[in-house]
């Protein structure tokens, strides 16, 4: 008798899936390009619908979301590429290759958050880390341990809109070593004396997160390239996780749909949100925004 696979516990939900769905439209033979496919909950959703495997791709620059997604997808005959998203894209430009739906769902992904020994969490102590792509040199203990005052900064001023950058980064100087996410969370606090809702270290982690993995200016000059990729008529959609993200998607989208020469031509006016249904289910859907374009039908 064969024994069946036991099913795999997903370690994260993916985010607005029904709003993701209607804004590609996944059809039977459709191609897919899935710019940061994590744990493949979005992906799989897709892929069932479309049927296409062959001339499917799925990035990710994580080593754990590679592994998950290459025993999640072992019969398909998808391919798995471990890069980040900008030199995929230039790969797959240089290849030729064209999409119908492209997916960038950007930021992390749960188990990021759930695992201490990541070094993003404010509420697990874990190591200083941060980084998403666990092969490269620069991690937020290299920033927190070695840069200057002026530097951390202004990492924190812009990337987290921290009020008090300089105050944060002189405390942080003064406190070095510091090794682990509780001692740099503890530390910040002391800039912010009294009860607040919301961590007073969530700025500075967030400021951190951004300048270690880049996201800011890997996003910026990626846009294009995945716009590239589009076949004429296909679709992207991007889910953006705050603020900073969210302006340059929506410029850039903007700025490419608005005049009589353009290539895109917008799905969503405004940035769809997640419904409270959602937000019980998954709290982290809660700023989650989807902007989506579509290309037009004579500029392959
Ligand atoms: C929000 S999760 C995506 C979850 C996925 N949609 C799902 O359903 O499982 C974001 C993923 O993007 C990856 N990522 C973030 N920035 C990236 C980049 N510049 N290049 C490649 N992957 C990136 C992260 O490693 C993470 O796995």
């Amino acid at each position: 008798m064969q024994t069946k696979k036991p099913k795999q516990i997903e370690p994260h939900i993916p985010v607005l899936l029904n709003e993701v769905l209607a804004t590609l439209k996944p059809q039977n033979g459709d191609t897919y390009l899935d710019l940061t496919a994590g744990y493949g909950g979005h992906a799989s959703e897709i892929l069932a619908k479309t049927n296409t495997f062959t001339d499917s791709v799925l990035v990710d620059r994580d080593i754990n979301a590679i592994a998950h997604l290459k025993d999640k997808f072992v019969s398909k005959d998808v391919k798995i590429v471990k890069n980040d998203f900008y030199n995929a894209a230039l790969n797959l430009i240089s290849e030729g290759k064209k999409f119908n739906l492209i997916l960038a769902d950007l930021g992390v992904s749960s188990p990021h958050l759930d695992r201490a020994n990541r070094g993003f969490s404010i509420a697990m102590d874990g190591l200083l880390d941060m980084r998403m792509d666990q092969s490269q040199s620069l991690s937020a203990d290299t920033i927190v341990n070695s840069y200057d005052v002026k530097a951390i900064a202004k990492i924190l001023k812009e990337y987290g809109e921290e009020p008090k950058a300089y105050k944060i980064a002189q405390l942080i100087v003064d406190n070095r070593p510091i090794k682990t996410t509780h001692e740099l969370a503890n530390i910040v606090a002391r800039a912010w004396p009294g009860h607040s809702r919301v961590h007073p270290a969530t700025r500075t982690f967030q400021a951190l997160r951004i300048a270690v993995n880049d996201e800011l200016h890997l996003l910026e000059m990626s846009l294009s390239l995945w716009v590239q990729l589009l076949a004429p008529e296909g679709r992207l959609s991007v889910i953006s996780f705050h603020s900073l993200e969210d302006r340059i998607v929506k410029r850039f989208f903007k700025d490419n749909s608005d005049s009589y020469d353009a290539d895109l031509v917008s799905i969503t006016h405004k940035p769809v949100m997640a419904g409270p249904i959602e937000l019980v289910i998954n709290p982290r859907a809660r700023s989650a925004k989807l902007r989506a374009v579509a290309k037009i039908k004579n500029k392959g």
